[in-house]
């Protein structure tokens, strides 16, 4: 048999011309979000002053299993898509082990990172609805990225409010922004009531991606022609970045391939929601059962330390509620380099996944995640973003295992992005500066004293 190349990369017309909606083929859908003025399901008129018509829609479809990609979209994949399929043949080698590992990578396109899937989608909507400008968070500093990419090829007028930490961090990532166009804000900031209530109550706050998303909620609704945009979490983000999913799956059937375990890392979902799609379905009608894994940081831990209750998807508590597994929107993790992790919250999706036993969870701390971040870097001569890294360490770890036990199991993983601004981070570990700081059952009992008290 000839041998598997160690890059696959699908054809043009390959490309898949339509998202996956994977609520279409859950047992039981998740929750609805709530509208906390009245704590009934929301409705399009609820959501239509903070999101364009068109996304909104997606949001509250739980039933269109596949949904048509605009044309104008699919052009813009082009550019950058279809991402590779890689075989780690070098550090399978590395660690000695029988097993295959796979990994799609996300990280090959201008932004470096897969955030630009959804944000091509949400821009053209936003476009196409007639609005002038949007505004969004950004954590890790990559969706910022990829959605002023998106907003200047559309003609569309962007505010970023970058979470501090990342502001301070990454003063690149954010010029990058901003040579897209982009104007960007460090939050909490003063520009917005929540932002000022946030630094009122902590002035030495690195910020959070609830908090900066409280402050873009609050521009999108009081300036004219303007909504909001985000680039995890929801619904919709989830069916864009099907597209990793579908690519890699036909990706896996030309290499008559079929992953036992995926794992990727997990912020607000987005990523892993996308890759597991078209797998998650197998698994949900019964053709296959491969085990899902989210990797998430021991410093932000919703899926394994948080509580499955109904709380905003903000700090200023101004968004609709979500039932998903959460740290509740008033908890702050320490400063993880990881700054696309450090969300209090999970995607809806992924939250009921998880609480149905489709999924499982693990977390690590953040130094164990860069020594795998190098290892892999030195191996497959790619610097991963440190969100990216922690779906690797995962990888790593189940390698190891088939090691032990002699199994030559395929492992498929997600490689989100590219970390070449994040070389703070990359510094900090190995001058050993670094630190692992692993929320108390005190710390998180404090973040579960601000969900709203519902259920
Ligand atoms: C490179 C990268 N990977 C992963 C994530 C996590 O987001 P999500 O869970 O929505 O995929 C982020 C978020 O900023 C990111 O920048």
């Amino acid at each position: 048999m000839a041998k598997i190349p160690h890059r696959l990369y699908l054809s043009e017309e390959q490309i898949p011309k339509q998202w996956y909606n994977l609520r279409a083929d859950m047992k039981e859908q998740p929750d609805p979000l709530l509208n906390p003025a009245t704590l009934k399901p929301v409705t399009i008129d609820d959501l239509k002053p903070v999101f364009c018509e068109e996304l909104a829609k997606q949001e509250l479809d739980g039933t269109t299993r596949y949904i048509d990609i605009p044309e104008e979209v699919q052009e813009m994949y082009k550019v950058y898509r279809p991402s590779p399929l890689i075989r780690a043949y070098n550090l399978e080698k590395a660690l000695d082990t029988p097993a295959k590992i796979y990994y799609k990578f996300e990280g090959n396109n201008t932004s470096g990172s897969h955030k630009l899937n959804s944000a091509i989608a949400q821009a053209y909507y936003a476009k196409k609805e007639g609005l002038t400008s949007v505004t969004t968070e950004t954590g890790a500093g990559q969706w910022g990225t990829a959605l002023s990419e998106a907003c200047s090829y559309f003609g569309l007028d962007l505010t970023v409010y970058m979470v501090k930490g990342s502001y301070i961090q990454k003063p690149f990532r954010k010029a990058v922004i901003q040579t897209f166009g982009g104007n960007v804000i460090a939050s909490p900031s003063d520009t917005t009531v929540a932002g000022r209530k946030i630094l009122a109550e902590n002035p030495n706050t690195t910020g959070s991606l609830g908090c900066a998303i409280s402050e873009a909620v609050e521009t999108a609704t009081t300036t004219p022609n303007c909504r909001y945009v985000l680039g995890s979490v929801l619904n919709q983000v989830l069916l864009h970045q099907s597209i990793i999913g579908l690519e890699t799956k036909i990706a896996m059937e030309m290499l008559g391939e079929y992953p036992d375990v995926v794992i990727g890392c997990a912020g607000g979902g987005s990523n892993l929601g996308g890759l597991i799609g078209p797998f998650m379905q197998d698994k949900l009608t019964g053709k296959a059962n491969p085990r899902i894994v989210a990797v998430e940081p021991a410093s932000c831990p919703s899926l394994t330390r948080g509580k499955y209750a109904y709380d905003f998807c903000d700090t200023g508590k101004m968004t609709p509620m979500a039932r998903m597994y959460t740290l509740g929107s008033g908890f702050i993790p320490s400063a993880n380099h990881a700054g696309g992790l450090r969300y209090h919250g999970m995607s809806p999706i992924l939250s009921k996944l998880y609480h149905d036993g489709y999924m499982e969870a693990v977390s690590y701390e953040q130094t164990k995640v860069f020594e795998a971040a190098t290892l892999f870097a030195k191996k497959e001569t790619i610097l991963p973003a440190p969100e990216s890294a922690h779906a690797i360490k995962g990888a790593i770890d189940e390698a190891l295992k088939c090691k032990e036990t002699g199994e030559a199991k395929t492992i498929l993983f997600g490689l989100t992005g590219t970390g070449y601004f994040d070389m703070t981070a990359y510094e900090s570990f190995m001058n050993k500066t670094m630190t692992d700081y692993i929320p108390t059952d005190e710390d998180l009992e404090k973040g579960f004293a601000s969900l709203p008290k519902i259920d």
